[in-house]
């Protein structure tokens, strides 16, 4: 489980206590739509991310996933149950200094944009357009505090090294530049908004810079391998067609990914750690 390459909104209960657990009162957020959901879960936080989910519409109707507008209603039909359970006041209490993470583009850029025939940097102008208009309903709808994940370096996934990368399975420079396009158009933007919605702390939260030290310099981080992931040949495999030939690697904590798209729990870590302490200072 993974947040590459995922929407994920998270809410996040923060006490004075920060960032010495992360952000976190919780080990997982749990997805908003389990059916076992309890009101505690939903004051604490929970988690609409849709696996396979994408800013542009186009995505979501290849992948099936839940589009990210179906995704803000979910968060309205949890306002409207915060309310009924604790009051409007207090539930605007709770989106008001909680803090969001709005994790997408990845599938956008692997789905959409060579499917849309549109030169790189037209359809990442698109793609941030999106972004900021997707920001911009939280915040209609009482975010304040919103991080926003820049694309990771997608040329990078294991799967794109198999398929893009040549025989060496290098990056895929090509797609690692659309990232970085789409990044810089990104931070550039954010800080506009920012300034345009009263009361907004808005992040930039790096996705890419961080993955490139740790895929560049494993033994930096503990990490053995950055270029496989540690489920199946780890050359291709995503998800579920993971485990159905040859198992996984002996130990998953020495892998940066676990399946061919997707951090490892201690590439999530790694890069938690990198990147929680300027987030908080950025949102408070
Ligand atoms: C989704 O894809 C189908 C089939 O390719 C197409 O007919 C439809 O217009 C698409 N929907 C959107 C919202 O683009
Ligand atoms: C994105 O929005 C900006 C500002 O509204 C506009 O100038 C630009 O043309 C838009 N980009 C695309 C590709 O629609
Ligand atoms: C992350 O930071 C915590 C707290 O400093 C530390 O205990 C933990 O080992 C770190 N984890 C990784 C994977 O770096």
């Amino acid at each position: 489980m993974s947040f590459l390459v995922f929407l994920l909104i998270k809410l996040q209960r923060l006490d004075n206590k920060i960032p010495a657990e992360g952000l976190g009162v919780k080990e997982y957020l749990p997805p908003y739509l389990d059916p076992s959901i309890q009101i505690n879960d939903l004051l604490t936080g929970v988690c609409f991310a849709s696996a396979g989910s994408g800013y542009d519409p186009q995505t979501t109707n290849q992948t099936r996933a839940i589009p990210m507008l179906d995704q803000l209603d979910l968060f309205k039909e949890y306002l409207g149950k915060l309310e009924t359970n604790i009051g409007e006041e207090a539930a605007k209490e709770i989106i008001t200094n909680n803090v969001f993470l709005v994790v997408a583009s990845t599938n956008d850029m692997l789905f959409s944009l060579p499917a849309s025939g549109l030169p790189d940097d037209v359809y990442d102008s698109m793609l941030v357009n999106l972004t900021l208009s997707f920001v911009q309903e939280l915040y209609k709808l009482g975010a304040r505090k919103i991080g926003v994940f820049s694309a990771p370096p997608v040329g990078c996934l294991p799967v794109e090294r198999t398929l893009e990368g040549g025989l060496l399975r290098m990056c895929a420079e090509n797609q690692n530049q659309q990232a970085q396009i789409f990044n810089n158009m990104l931070k550039g933007q954010l800080p506009i908004l920012e300034s345009n919605l009263p009361q907004s702390r808005i992040a930039f939260v790096d996705f890419y810079n961080p993955l490139i030290s740790i895929i560049n310099n494993p033994e930096q981080y503990g990490l053995e391998v950055t270029n496989r992931g540690c489920c199946g040949t780890g050359l291709i495999e995503f998800s579920y067609t993971c485990n159905q030939l040859v198992g996984t690697c002996p130990d998953d904590s020495k892998y940066l990914f676990f399946d061919s798209g997707h951090l490892s729990e201690i590439g999530c870590y790694i890069f938690a750690n990198l990147t929680l302490p300027g987030l908080v200072e950025n949102l408070f």
